[in-house]
């Protein structure tokens, strides 16, 4: 783990407008930067940078918060990569906390095969551009593939020397370890023989989503060569093929924006589609998909085509890559290039307008693409294609959410004429024979997808209760929590901060905030004010790592916010400051005082349906809770 004092110093040094400004065009704009969202694809500029605050706000997509949740959202990093992300830029050196000694040994080994690799790449690509040889021989070969040189350097594509042991040589010359090239499959050790792996091929490097060499992919250049077309790094501690995608790292942001994961076979299909504008597509690169690659997608889309070729090797992959990816709960569609082409070859043959047009109009979600498969063989008899919904069946019956799987059967039957019901009681009898199986296995314990979107849709029709008076209450803490101010309760005099004030009066009368991240606000106010005996400030929470949290901090201290509070409630910013003490003890006031309306209404509604018995408790409480009330309007009606 990243010791506190080194995440500490990271949001110290790192300043979000330098950051945020290498990835988003900022104009200055007042004391803020405003920019283009880099989320949506809008027009006219809302996305906004305060420099002041150390925060982002992006109106047009409602995402905020800080350097490192920017990170998170546009790169898609964890919290980590963020962190160390930043700790490059600005050279700070990582402390870890609660490493062992071979966790320290490990991390180091893979930092020193990074390193390797990182040399391999440079080396490789100055072989390409500035020797003879790489461009009379590797530079040549892409040119006639027609890529440009823009798109080679995108790509970082290189050129292995001819003599066999240029590139260990070179890298031993400059102190790189003999044991480091062994392990990354850069050079091959055959007793006193040292021999470079990709002799005399072109290079593909494989790039982690963040831009590290994992590995490289080399071509042969010669169409008779006895070896094979492509040979790959070796699998090491850093490398792992099942779990790594070819092209990520240039189509992510594309991924994000179109909303849609092109999956391509080949190295050469990624870049060709990539040079005809076509930017969202990754490879597996050899491999037959696995899930892993699939769970990477899933960071930036739901969305994924398959994008294989047309004979019967492509079709037969796209049927196993369909059940996975609906296994994983991700929509698929799939489209076939004509026989005999791959994207790579079909980009090339078409402008780049048709190619667009084809993938757009050719490709087909899964079930038109089974149906159309299995009809051509089943032709217009019925029993045939009562079969061919069956198998189709056998597909929806992966798909984890409910609700689609109906859909989909329903859809199914339509296309395909047959009966529902028997396509349904077709679905209940694999769901059944597969829950048998997974009982089996130990039960997970996450939320399926559709209890997190029931959990969703509760929380947005909540703000019907005390949703606004919470969010008045957290916009005190976080912008005033700190000042002192003299409060007047029940006639007497009390000095104290804002914050001190609300949680007194909250934590008095055990009273919690219904919304989640309002009530984690709340909880970390208290939480250090009785640990640490001091107010948190707003920076200190901009810190958090919980991005739901710092979204709505960051909602709560952005000025438009600000502007908008004060200007509902008709009051001149000059004289806000003054106005403080009074709004917070309006705002604990207003919050009881719905709490109670509705813990009333609550009791009502019981009293009127359950039989007597506790009818005379209910009775109290009401009694109770109406002359609450009264005190409670009776003293907002001298503070208003
Ligand atoms: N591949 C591999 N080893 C091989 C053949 C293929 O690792 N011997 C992987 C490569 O990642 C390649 C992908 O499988 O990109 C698809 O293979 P193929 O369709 O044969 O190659 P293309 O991408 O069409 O390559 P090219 O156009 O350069 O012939
Ligand atoms: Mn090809």
């Amino acid at each position: 783990m990243i010791s506190r004092e080194t995440i500490d110093k990271i949001f110290e040094t790192a300043r979000i407008e330098e950051v945020i400004g290498d990835f988003v065009t900022l104009k200055k704009s007042g004391g803020n930067f405003k920019g283009l969202s880099p989320f949506s694809n809008e027009k006219t500029p809302s996305f906004m940078v305060s420099p002041a605050k150390q925060i982002f706000k992006d109106f047009s997509s409602g995402k905020g918060g800080n350097v490192v949740s920017f990170l998170m959202e546009h790169e898609h990093y964890t919290y980590p990569e963020a962190l160390r992300f930043l700790a490059k830029k600005y050279n700070i050196e990582i402390e870890e906390t609660g490493q062992s000694d071979e966790e320290k040994e490990l991390r180091s080994e893979r930092e020193s095969l990074f390193l390797v690799n990182d040399f391999a790449n440079r080396f490789f690509q100055e072989s390409l551009w500035k020797t003879e040889e790489g461009k009379s021989i590797g530079l040549s070969y892409f040119h006639e593939r027609r890529m440009t040189d823009e798109i080679i350097r995108t790509f970082q594509l290189g050129y292995c020397p001819e003599s066999g042991t240029a590139l260990t040589d070179a890298a031993l010359k400059e102190s790189y370890q003999l044991e480091f090239l062994e392990k990354t499959g850069l050079t091959k050790v055959d007793g006193p023989r040292k021999r470079d792996r990709f002799w005399g091929r072109v290079i593909f490097p494989i790039l982690s989503h963040t831009g590290r060499v994992l590995g490289f992919g080399g071509r042969v250049l010669k169409k008779d060569a006895k070896t094979a077309k492509y040979l790959n790094s070796p699998e090491s501690e850093i490398y792992h093929k099942s779990k790594t995608l070819y092209g990520l790292f240039q189509a992510k942001a594309h991924l994000s924006k179109e909303d849609e994961c092109l999956l391509v076979e080949g190295y050469t299909d990624v870049i060709s589609l990539y040079q005809a504008g076509v930017k969202n597509a990754v490879a597996s690169s050899g491999t037959s998909l696995t899930t892993d690659q699939i769970n990477l997608i899933k960071r930036y889309t739901q969305n994924i085509t398959i994008l294989y070729d047309g004979d019967s090797a492509g079709i037969k992959a796209s049927l196993r890559g369909i059940d996975m990816i609906l296994e994983e709960g991700l929509n698929v569609q799939v489209l076939l290039f004509p026989d005999g082409e791959d994207p790579d070859s079909y980009a090339h043959k078409v402008s780049s307008a048709e190619l667009r047009d084809y993938i757009h109009e050719e490709k087909q979600d899964f079930l038109r693409f089974k149906a159309s498969l299995l009809l051509k063989e089943a032709g217009d008899n019925p029993l045939e294609k009562s079969r061919a919904a069956r198998e189709i069946v056998q597909s929806i019956a992966l798909i984890p959410d409910a609700l689609q799987r109906d859909a989909y059967v329903k859809e199914c039957a339509r296309v395909l004429e047959v009966d529902e019901k028997v396509l349904f009681s077709e679905l209940a009898q694999i769901r059944k024979s597969k829950q048998k199986q997974e009982r089996k296995r130990p039960a997970s314990e996450e939320p399926t997808r559709m209890e997190v979107v029931q959990a969703d849709q509760a929380d947005l029709e909540a703000p019907s209760g005390t949703y606004k008076q919470e969010e008045a209450l957290c916009w005190l803490l976080l912008n005033y929590g700190q000042k002192i101010c003299s409060f007047e309760v029940e006639g007497e005099e009390v000095e104290e901060s804002v914050a001190e004030h609300i949680i007194t009066e909250l934590v008095t009368d055990h009273l919690k905030f219904d919304n989640t991240a309002f009530q984690k606000i709340l909880e970390e106010y208290t939480r250090i004010f009785d640990e640490e005996e001091r107010v948190l400030s707003s920076e200190d929470l901009l810190r958090n790592e919980d991005n739901e949290l710092l979204g709505t901090v960051v909602d709560l201290v952005s000025e438009k916010y600000e502007l908008h509070n004060w200007q509902s409630r008709k009051i001149f910013l000059p004289e806000k400051d003054a106005f403080i003490p009074q709004y917070t003890r309006q705002s604990v006031l207003r919050f009881k005082e719905k709490k109670i309306s509705l813990l009333i209404t609550d009791v009502q509604q019981k009293f009127h349906k359950e039989e007597s018995e506790s009818r005379e408790n209910q009775l109290q409480m009401l009694t109770r809770l109406t002359q609450l009330r009264i005190k409670i309007n009776k003293e907002l009606g001298r503070v208003v």
